[in-house]
């Protein structure tokens, strides 16, 4: 609709007030609403509220059965407000989920105030603990799409199918940055970007609570605040040393974009900044997140996280002067998770000596009331899985796929050898090959993500999906290593590589595919970044048959392929692609799909040179002098961005609607992309922006916006992008955000343009 006529915008003009008055009515209502029954409620009432529990305290056996006395001590007698997780670490149907979630409900039902329940879990890339749900690729591979549309459809379906099992809140989106290759969840973030995260972000925030209160959105909940994925040991839950203004610069901007876009609750970060726990530190839970940034939803700690505070760090020696550290520091909710008498215990008697005010329970209850109301719990306290006829339908599947099909990132093809002719014959090999649990990894039906098997068998591993497309005569297979399925996630063994070999002699070309198996935060950790032994043995084993190697990396972070990746003919990531990560691979190497996924993170050639693509000036010195060569500082594998296509893209007319602006400024570019190859194609046009001289050593380079666009072949487009100035500017040593005069380069492609600031409101 076109709103060109006066009556029109009147008409428009009205009903945005309406609707903006609405809102102001129901947010009025609900904090009346809030206050109101916070007066009624007692201490005991308030500490429940602020407790969570995992499932499994309520019950056993498998099936999951509630059983009736310990559900009846915590809802009627600790009056505990939150459920979280599966029960025996495995996925449920709807309907288990709903008579679960129903009994539960019920019984909040038979107390004093008949306060629901906020029941949450993890769905990361689709809903993990509901048999028959939709899997999307993981997070990483998401932002591979680039594809901001697609994002926000994964998340509402997500949101649908969690509502369709009754819960209503997700632990998801990690907004951390994936900036440490080592880092073992560095799978489940958008990548190393501030403003890609920000983006993905966004979409998924509106993807999973838009509108919510309805019965098929969830609350989101931005996890880990703040800077958890930046470790010095890359190890997980460990350490890291960040300086405020480096903080605000890279890693908080996610979390403030999404805390805009309505995110109603936080978790925090499992581990320590600069020594400090995140759940007791005051500055960064009250004063940043609370205060500057103005987030009126709850903070949850992450699992056991108060224990941690004394058991693990050591800071005091008691669990009640922890407890009393991290909600002073502003913990709203405790995942407990199991032992949640000492807690109800303790923190009743924190609040009797005076040692926690009244007054944060009452604002950390507040907001978990106000959750609850917005959610709409008090009337819809549970769902039935008949109301979602579209759960795990055909029409989500193919969504599925179509996300997943743009989140490959094609990273060489020799010679165009790919796509291939559907009747070539392939050796399929490799431990990645015949396997669900690794195309879908952690938090997959189960926590680890080792069941999958069971739950995905009617989906195609890759070598099942190679012998769809080509035929069972054409596709012969030697697993060559296998991982070991009880077994830690790195543990493989060699199955027989000879029978890999004299198989490869038959064939025309070897799908070599190799990574990881499924892991996901401590048990993920990682001592090496190369390949396994086992799996570098098989790889120079193919090469020497001579045969073309077509690499397939299915690998939650980037293992390094430098010594062998000379010798291979194309190299496809999948990352960690869901249920049609086999399907997309093999219409891709067909060529039904035309890659268009771009790294989101910097693929690192070398173990000990794991730079970033943001990065300063001196960590890339390229300028040989004599016999001193510094031009390999900076030496990427592939760099952040980079993905190949089946067409080319050519890039022309870069121009500026000025070249000299002030902060109040909007940069407007523009330029045309043509697509010269002979195939449709999709291409991701990335603006870069360098500020070339800053009172504090400038980024080489930054991302400030981008455009993903389908062009047929011969066709051209115009891609605009429009900049607030503001967005130039960046936070300096004294913490401020600054936007300095003088140049700055503008890049997109190869092409290249210099502007100004020539005044600045921003200081
Ligand atoms: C993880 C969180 C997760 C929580 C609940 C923790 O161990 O760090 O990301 O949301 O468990 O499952």
């Amino acid at each position: 609709m076109k709103l060109n006529s006066k009556p029109t915008i009147c008409l428009a003009l009205f009903l945005f007030v309406c609707v903006k008055l609405n809102f102001a009515q129901t947010d009025k209502n609900i904090e009346l609403k809030v206050s109101n029954l916070v007066a009624k409620m007692t201490l005991e009432e308030k500490v429940g509220q602020m407790a969570q529990i995992t499932l499994d305290v309520l019950g056993d056996g498998q099936p999951f059965k509630l059983n009736e006395s310990k559900v009846k001590e915590a809802i009627q007698t600790y009056k505990l407000g939150s459920v979280l997780n599966t029960s025996d670490n495995r996925a449920m149907s709807t309907a288990q989920w709903n008579s679960i979630v129903e009994t539960l409900q019920g019984k909040t039902k038979t107390t004093a105030l008949k306060i629901p329940l906020i029941y949450g879990f993890d769905a990361i890339h689709g809903a993990t603990y509901v048999s028959g749900a939709t899997f999307f690729p993981q997070a990483i591979g998401q932002a591979a799409s680039w594809n901001r549309q697609m994002v926000k459809d994964a998340a509402t379906i997500t949101a649908y199918e969690s509502r369709a099992a009754s819960v209503s809140w997700n632990f998801s989106p990690v907004l951390d940055l994936g900036v440490n290759p080592l880092w073992p969840r560095i799978w489940e973030t958008y990548g190393e970007d501030p403003y890609l995260v920000a983006e993905m972000g966004k979409q998924v925030i509106d993807g999973y609570q838009n509108p919510l209160g309805n019965k098929n959105h969830v609350a989101a909940c931005l996890k880990h605040f703040l800077a958890y994925s930046d470790p010095k040991t890359g190890k997980d839950r460990t350490n890291s040393w960040i300086p405020e203004h480096y903080l605000r610069e890279y890693h908080l901007p996610s979390f403030r974009a999404a805390i805009k876009a309505g995110a109603r609750t936080v978790m925090v970060n499992s581990a320590l900044i600069n020594g400090m726990p995140t759940h007791i530190n005051g500055k960064i839970l009250t004063d940043l997140l609370k205060k500057e940034m103005g987030f009126s939803g709850f903070v949850v700690t992450d699992w056991q996280d108060i224990d941690n505070v004394y058991k693990r760090d050591k800071i005091v020696a008691t669990q009640k002067e922890a407890l009393m550290l991290a909600i002073n520091a502003g913990i709203d909710m405790a995942m407990i998770p199991y032992e949640y008498k000492d807690f109800c215990r303790d923190l009743i008697a924190l609040v009797k000596e005076k040692k926690v005010p009244m007054s944060r329970i009452n604002d950390a209850v507040s907001r978990i009331l106000r959750v609850k109301y917005e959610l709409n719990l008090f009337d819809v306290p549970v769902t039935v899985s008949s109301d979602y006829p579209m759960f795990g339908s055909k029409e989500y599947e193919q969504k599925a796929y179509d996300a997943t099909a743009e989140s490959v990132v094609l990273l060489k093809n020799k010679g165009n050898i790919l796509p291939l002719n559907s009747s070539a014959k392939i050796l399929v090999t490799g431990p990645n090959s015949n396997s669900m649990r690794t195309l879908n990894g952690g938090w997959s039906y189960s926590w680890q993500g080792e069941k999958t098997e069971q739950f995905a068998s009617k989906y195609n591993t890759i070598l099942e999906a190679m012998q769809n497309r080509l035929g069972n005569s054409n596709v012969s297979f030697s697993q060559g290593v296998a991982y070991k399925m009880d077994g830690k996630y790195y543990e493989d063994s060699i199955v027989d590589i000879n029978d890999a070999v004299v198989k490869a002699s038959q064939a025309d070309y070897i799908l070599l595919c190799v990574g990881e198996n499924s892991y996901t935060e401590k048990p993920g950790d990682l001592n090496d970044l190369n390949l396994s032994e086992n799996q570098q043995q098989l790889i120079d084993a193919m090469i020497k048959t001579g045969k073309p190697v077509l690499l397939v990396l299915n690998e939650g972070r980037p293992r390094i392929i430098s010594k062998f990746e000379p010798a291979m003919a194309a190299i496809i990531d999948l990352f960690i692609p869901g249920n049609f990560g086999g399907d997309v691979l093999a219409d891709m190497l067909i060529g039904k799909i035309n890659p268009s996924g771009k790294m989101p993170i910097t693929y690192p050639k070398f173990v000990n040179a794991l730079t970033n693509y943001i990065h300063k000036p001196s960590d890339a010195q390229s300028n040989p002098q004599g016999v001193y060569d510094y031009s390999a500082d900076f030496n990427p594998q592939y760099e952040f961005g980079f993905g190949l296509s089946y067409t080319q893209f050519e890039y022309s007319g870069l121009s500026t609607n000025a070249t000299s602006f002030d902060s109040d400024d909007t940069l407007e570019i523009s330029l045309t992309v043509k697509n010269t190859g002979n195939k449709t194609g999709k291409d991701v046009v990335q603006l870069y922006i360098s500020d070339l001289v800053a009172s504090l050593t400038p980024d080489v380079k930054r991302l400030r916006d981008f455009e993903k666009i389908e062009l047929n072949a011969g066709a051209s487009q115009t891609v605009s992008f429009k900049l607030p100035m503001r967005e130039l500017a960046f936070v300096n040593s004294n913490n401020k955000l600054v936007l300095e005069k003088g140049e700055f380069n503008i890049q997109i492609g190869k092409l290249q343009q210099k502007i100004k600031v020539k005044e600045t409101k921003i200081r």
